[in-house]
């Protein structure tokens, strides 16, 4: 399921800081790839685009029109985060993120929700209890549709309707990545859900899951509730391995993941097209940030751990562990960013990182 990189030629990637801390935490997450990358064969060349609210300010367009076209010619996407005051959140998200996700038919958005050693979690976790799961998010359709409208705008009559969009297509090839991420964790399939309020896409979104998941019979599925599902991500996180759920129900529960991981600057994900006929892309689950964007204090982690991702997709699982054992050497080091309760900045934390790859860190 990777996009394969050959070793003989750099690996193309196109990068879009974006906006805000985006744009702080892109610039060394490429010093430690180059770092990693040398240790494994693996060079890189980058291919920088100052895709933005503020090239929205500047063009009337979050990207060029042939923006898609230019991306199309690389092999992977990495991703800041987009999003500034002054430029609506739905035109930055529809005018750069979805149209790249869609286009590129990256389907599964990856989102591993593992409590690092050093962190602590804002929850009262089970004695012997840890968080180590990873929820699969539908990506393409679902409730983020562009089918509905508005009438009757400014009378008292005025409407908006929005509809979800589900397909077979659609869910069965979701669940068939997660069902088949289950199986090789050994773990278990938890299926988000709210079937008994939303009586028509959710019911058939369990039927679908269902049976897909008559092909893994090692794997046992369970339906919980939305609302359930989210208490348990509380009460219980410990209990899941792999959690599948529709567009909206995955964004909301990724950040809820975030929240118990100990900060959202820590929190990675990967919109996969798992079988890499075009590029995926890799961004933190965080956004711009504009209350401490310039402060040079942005939490670099998650957009490592997306690097990370990023090597492991390209089918490099070693470079792609030694980046997480880095940004876990910079935890247990006490270098942290003032949201993990430390006083250290952007660079310093990712030169941790940086050092820990190229051993000449303690833990090195
Ligand atoms: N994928 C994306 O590009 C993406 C995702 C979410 C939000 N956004 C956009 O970002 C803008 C701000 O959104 P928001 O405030 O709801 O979410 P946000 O993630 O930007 O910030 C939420 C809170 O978390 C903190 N935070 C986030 N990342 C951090 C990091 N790396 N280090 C330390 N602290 C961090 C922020 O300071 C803020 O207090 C909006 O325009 C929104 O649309 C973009």
């Amino acid at each position: 399921m990777t996009h394969p990189a050959t070793s003989d030629r750099p690996v193309r990637v196109a990068v879009i800081p974006g906006d805000g801390i985006g744009t702080e935490v892109m610039e060394p997450t490429l010093g430690v790839l180059e770092a990693v990358g040398e240790r494994h064969g693996l060079t890189f060349e980058w291919r920088h685009h100052d895709w933005s609210c503020e090239y929205y300010t500047r063009t009337g367009r979050m990207m060029p029109q042939d923006g898609l076209d230019r991306l199309a010619e690389v092999d992977q996407i990495l991703l800041g985060a987009v999003g500034y005051p002054g430029v609506p959140d739905h035109v930055s998200l529809w005018g750069l993120l979805i149209p790249i996700r869609r286009a590129f038919e990256q389907y599964v958005n990856l989102r591993p929700v593992r409590l690092l050693p050093g962190i602590e979690s804002p929850l009262r976790l089970r004695e012997g209890s840890s968080i180590d799961f990873v929820v699969v998010r539908e990506n393409n359709e679902g409730e983020y549709s562009e089918v509905g409208g508005r009438m009757y705008r400014g009378s008292p009559h005025e409407l908006a309707v929005q509809e979800s969009v589900f397909t077979r297509r659609g869910i069965e090839r979701v669940a068939r990545y997660a069902l088949t991420l289950a199986a090789e964790r050994g773990g278990t399939l938890a299926s988000a859900t709210k079937s008994n309020g939303i009586i028509h896409t959710m019911p058939f979104w369990d039927e679908v899951v269902r049976e897909t998941a008559a092909d893994f019979p090692q794997v046992e599925v369970r339906d919980y509730h939305i609302d359930a599902l989210s208490a348990m991500f509380v009460l219980d996180p410990g209990r899941f391995d792999v959690v599948v759920a529709s567009n909206l129900f995955g964004d909301i529960l990724t950040d809820l993941g975030a929240a118990i991981i100990g900060s959202i600057g820590i929190a990675p994900s990967a919109n996969l097209n798992p079988e890499g006929v075009h590029p995926s892309m890799f961004e933190p689950v965080h956004g711009s940030a504009p209350d401490i964007a310039g402060q040079g204090v942005a939490n670099p982690l998650g957009q490592l751990w997306a690097a990370s991702m990023m090597l492991d997709h390209l089918g490099h699982p070693d470079a792609a562990a030694e980046v997480v054992a880095g940004i876990e050497a910079s935890l247990t080091s006490g270098m942290r960013t003032p949201d993990l309760g430390g006083t250290a900045s952007t660079t310093e934390v990712a030169q941790v990182v940086r050092d820990h790859v190229t051993g000449q860190g303690a833990a090195g």
